[in-house]
C-alpha cells in the first residue's frame, strides 16, 4: 500500500494537526510506503512573509522528524523541489470544470475569510492537490475530514483523465480518522481548530508553554450542567475529552469514570497538565533537531530523489498520453 499526505507549512502547528493528520502518519509508517510532502506552494494561495515561509517550512520539518516521522521509512520532501507537481496540477486544469472547483467547502470558506486576496491560486488549490496525490499512484490519503473533499476531486480527475486518454491514474482512498478526525476550537466547539483562528485561544499550538496551555485550557469554553461526558448535547466538553485521551493514551470512558465525582475546574486542571506532559519532551526533540540544519538539508536532498523519482515516470506518462511529447 502506497500512502500520500501533505501539511502546509505554516507558522502554528497545533493539536489538531498533530492528532488529526501526524499521529495517523507515524503509525502507518510501520506497514505502508509513506510519501510525505510540506506543501509550501499551497501555502502562497494565502499571502506569506518570504523569511517566514521558509523558516516556516523547516520548522515543520523539525517538528514531522521530532513526531516520528521516520526518513528511513518514508519519503519525505518539499513540494516545490519537485517540479513535476505543477506541470501534472497544469495539465489537470484542463480537464476540471470551473463550478467543481466552485463548490469547494474550503475555497468557499477562505474566499469570505480572505476577500481581499481571493486569488487564482487559491482556487486552483484542490487541483495542486490532486496533482500531489496523483503523481505517486497513490492507495491511500490520510486526511482530516475537512479534506475529503478535495480528495473526492482527486479521485473524479483520476477517472476523468483516465476515461479520455486512457488507464493512467490509479484511483486513490481517502483515510479519514474517526475519533480524532476533527479536534474542535477551545473557544467554539463548533468549528474546528485552526490556525487561522482570530484567537489563539481557539488551539493549543505545539510549541505552546506551559503557562500558555494552562491559561488556555481554563478559558477554554464548556457547556451547561456539570457531567464530564461524550455526548452530542455537550460539544465543548466532549473535544476536551477527546483531547484529554489522545494526550493520555486513556480511553474516554475510563476519563468519564476517573470525572465522574468532579467539576470542569478540576477536569481542565488534570488535562492542562496531562497535555504538559504530553507535549514537553516532542518540544524538546523539535529543539534538538532544529539546531541540526544539516541534518534536515540531508533528510530533505533524499526525499527529493526519491520523490522525484516516481514522480518523473508518472509526468512522462502522461505527458506522452496527452501529446505533450
Ligand atoms: P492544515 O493545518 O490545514 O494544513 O492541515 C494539516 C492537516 O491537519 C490536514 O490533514 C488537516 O485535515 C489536519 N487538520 C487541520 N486542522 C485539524 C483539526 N482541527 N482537527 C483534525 N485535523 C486537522
Ligand atoms: N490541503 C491539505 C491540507 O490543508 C494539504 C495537502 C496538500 C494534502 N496536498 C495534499 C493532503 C495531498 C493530502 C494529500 O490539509
Amino acid at each position: 500500500m502506497r500512502v500520500f499526505s501533505g501539511i502546509q507549512p505554516t507558522g502554528i502547528i497545533h493539536i489538531g494537526n498533530l492528532f488529526g493528520a501526524i499521529r495517523n502518519w507515524i503509525l502507518l509508517q510501520n506497514h505502508c510506503e509513506c510519501i510525505f510532502c510540506i506543501v509550501n506552494y499551497h501555502a502562497i494561495t494565502l499571502p506569506k512573509k518570504p523569511e517566514e515561509l521558509k523558516k516556516q517550512t523547516y520548522k515543520m520539518v523539525a517538528i514531522l522528524l521530532a513526531a516520528g516521522i521516520d526518513p528511513k521509512k518514508s519519503i519525505l520532501f518539499i513540494q516545490s523541489e519537485v517540479k513535476e507537481h505543477t506541470e501534472l496540477c497544469w495539465i489537470l486544469n484542463t480537464i476540471t470544470k470551473i463550478p467543481e472547483l466552485e463548490r469547494m467547502t474550503q475555497f468557499k470558506e477562505k474566499a469570505k475569510e480572505h476577500k481581499e486576496d481571493v486569488n487564482v491560486g487559491l482556487f486552483d488549490y484542490p487541483i495542486l492537490m490532486a496533482a500531489d496525490i496523483l503523481l505517486y499512484n497513490i492507495d491511500i490519503v490520510p486526511v482530516g475530514e475537512d479534506q475529503k473533499q478535495h480528495v473526492e476531486l482527486a479521485r473524479t480527475l483520476a477517472r476523468r483523465f483516465n476515461k479520455i486518454f486512457g488507464e493512467t491514474f490509479k484511483i486513490p482512498t481517502a483515510s479519514i480518522q474517526e475519533d480524532a478526525g476533527r479536534i474542535m476550537g477551545l473557544d467554539n466547539p463548533l468549528k474546528k481548530m485552526s490556525k487561522s483562528a482570530k484567537s489563539s485561544l481557539n488551539y493549543i499550538a505545539i510549541d505552546d508553554s506551559p503557562q500558555q496551555i494552562r491559561e488556555k485550557i481554563k478559558k477554554a469554553v464548556t457547556d451547561s450542567g456539570k457531567e464530564i461526558k461524550k455526548t452530542p448535547q455537550k460539544p465543548a466538553i466532549s473535544n476536551l475529552l477527546n483531547i484529554y485521551s489522545l494526550s493520555s493514551g486513556k480511553e474516554i470512558s475510563t476519563i468519564e469514570d476517573e470525572f465522574k465525582n468532579s467539576g470542569y475546574k478540576e477536569f481542565k486542571e488534570k488535562l492542562a497538565l496531562v497535555l504538559i506532559e504530553f507535549l514537553l519532551p516532542l518540544q524538546k526533540k523539535v529543539r534538538k533537531i532544529e539546531k541540526d540544519q544539516k541534518y534536515i538539508k540531508k533528510v530533505l536532498a533524499e526525499g527529493r530523489r526519491k520523490a522525484q523519482e516516481i514522480a518523473k515516470d508518472t509526468i512522462k506518462e502522461v505527458k506522452e498520453k496527452v501529446g505533450l511529447v
